[in-house]
């Protein structure tokens, strides 16, 4: 997958630019900053930092972390980003600098997760957290299965796409679409009884507060 993203980094942003996705985006564009104002935000696998420009520059603090130097390099050249400090980083294992933030967001990166990574990933997040730190994920709704359809599954119950980049490569890439109740669940394991799911047309957003004990 790392491969994948830093071959299409030039041109991931034409995710942002599908008409489609255009009243979801304008949306999600008006309620994000504003539920994370104030904080200190750890942004996970921030990509080209699109989330990042409208996210930083009403954060208190922001540390953006992605895996792969291409988008970050692109991140880095965004504007209203002058204050975030960007770093190459693995989101299952995030470096010690990812400490005590009262905020994480993450954009388009969940249904990345592996199902049986989601409680090593949760509970690597969490532990950098503060309690009371507010979390908020976005992600892609079935929609973008028009786009590219879910052509297998593994074991795990894990969906696979195959994407094409224009290079004419293909690239296997797993992508999950959790339902409130997968989610409910495993968050219920990781202390948070609390959250709201709520479904766009094109994306889904979970947000939540982490308990005393988490
Ligand atoms: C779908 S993109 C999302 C980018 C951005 N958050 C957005 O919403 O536009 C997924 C990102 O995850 C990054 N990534 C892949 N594996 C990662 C890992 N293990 N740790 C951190 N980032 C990773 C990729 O480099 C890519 O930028």
């Amino acid at each position: 997958m790392k491969t994948y993203y830093a071959e299409r980094a030039e041109y991931y942003d034409a995710v942002y630019d599908m008409p489609e996705r255009a009243l979801d985006l304008a949306w999600l564009r008006r309620y994000l900053p504003q539920r994370l104002a104030g904080r200190k935000v750890l942004e996970v696998a921030c990509g080209t930092g699109y989330w990042t420009q409208y996210l930083a520059p009403q954060a208190q603090r922001y540390l953006a972390i992605d895996a792969v130097a291409e988008p970050l390099a692109l991140a880095r050249q965004r504007q209203g980003v002058d204050k975030v400090e960007f770093r190459q980083a693995d989101a299952y294992a995030l470096p010690a600098e990812a400490a005590g933030f009262d905020a994480a967001f993450a954009g388009l990166w969940f249904s990345h997760v592996p199902k049986q990574r989601r409680d090593d990933f949760l509970a690597g997040l969490h532990g950098c957290l503060q309690t009371g730190a507010e979390v908020v994920f976005i992600d892609n709704s079935e929609m973008q299965c028009r786009e590219h359809p879910v052509v297998e599954y593994d074991e795990a119950g894990n969906g696979y796409q195959m994407r094409p980049l224009r290079d004419g490569s293909r690239h296997r890439v797993l992508k999950n679409f959790p339902s409130e109740t997968e989610l409910r669940i495993l968050l219920g394991r990781h202390g948070v009884s609390d959250m709201v799911f709520l479904r766009r047309e094109h994306f889904w957003l979970l947000q939540y507060r982490l308990p005393d004990r988490h």
